[in-house]
């Protein structure tokens, strides 16, 4: 296997049988989509949200671009994302070069609560898995409602504190719960509504990312290759974290949550 991230990926679709011409985003999307459920949840949650061509979208804490270049393929409109890692946005950068979204896909290495952006700049603010590992939750969240035009949207698909007890680490988001920074859904709607924000519906997503686990932790019992993509991301000790979050999430210490807001 080879070291660098993008190069794994193409390793790991190659092996599969399909020539490095004729990947698509079909082809990476079990790869490039970092959150319980993967594909299936993206196009449940922004699908509710008109988009048209010359909309704006951004991804905090994009990962690897696949939510991107999911909503860019859909709605054929220009979307950026910018993540704290440099490894990921170069990789990110690559998917999109490979599969045929350069031109409407951008990626730049940023903080969520520094966005290189003007203010009312984007029709919908978009983000999944990010805010556990930020600290600065007021700092996070006034950027969204700076940046994001007035009647945008906000949305977002996150894990929650559901109880003062603490899940067992590591977890996919961290290894250390030292950098974990966890709120609760009525901490989450207090800090968005005090922002100006107000909520179109938020739904409970942990019931249907407990049955994803389960069948996903059964199937990787049978067959570990189902693995190399978590594996990819979250390091060897990927299975553990797996394992980790769906106890919490079994246990009622963490939940999962998807809103949708509008400014
Ligand atoms: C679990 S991954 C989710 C990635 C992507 N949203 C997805 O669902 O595929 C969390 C991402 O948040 C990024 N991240 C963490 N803290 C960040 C920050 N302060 N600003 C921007 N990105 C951040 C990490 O680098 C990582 O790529």
């Amino acid at each position: 296997m080879k070291s660098n991230q993008y190069e794994m990926i193409l390793d790991a679709i190659e092996k599969m049988g399909i020539s490095k011409t004729d990947i698509a985003r079909k082809h990476t999307s079990a790869y490039d989509e970092f959150h319980v459920r993967g594909r299936a949840v993206s196009e449940e949650l922004f699908f509710q949200i008109e988009l048209i061509n010359d909309s704006q979208v951004l991804d905090l804490g994009c990962g690897l671009g696949g939510t991107c270049r999911m909503l860019a393929e859909k709605y054929d409109c220009m979307v950026h994302g910018i993540d704290y890692s440099e490894q990921h946005i170069s990789t990110a950068k690559s998917l999109s070069k490979l599969t045929g979204f350069e031109a409407k896909t951008e990626f730049i290495q940023a903080d969520a609560t520094q966005m290189p952006y003007s203010s009312d700049h984007f029709d919908l603010v978009i983000t999944q898995h990010v805010q556990m590992c930020i600290a600065d939750k007021d700092k996070l969240y006034s950027e969204v409602e700076r940046v994001l035009k007035k009647g945008g949207h906000f949305i977002y698909y996150d894990v929650l504190k559901k109880s003062d007890e603490a899940p067992t680490f590591p977890q996919p988001w961290v290894d250390n719960k030292v950098y974990s920074f966890l709120i609760s859904s009525h901490e989450l709607e207090n800090k968005l509504c005090s922002l100006g924000f107000k909520k179109i519906a938020s739904e409970d997503q942990s019931q249907k990312g407990l049955n994803f686990l389960t069948n996903f932790l059964t199937q990787a019992e049978e067959k570990p290759a189902i693995l190399t993509g978590q594996k990819i991301l979250m390091g060897d000790n990927s299975i553990e974290k797996i394992t980790n979050l769906y106890q919490a999430l079994k246990d009622g210490i963490i939940g999962l949550e998807s809103g949708t807001y509008e400014l």
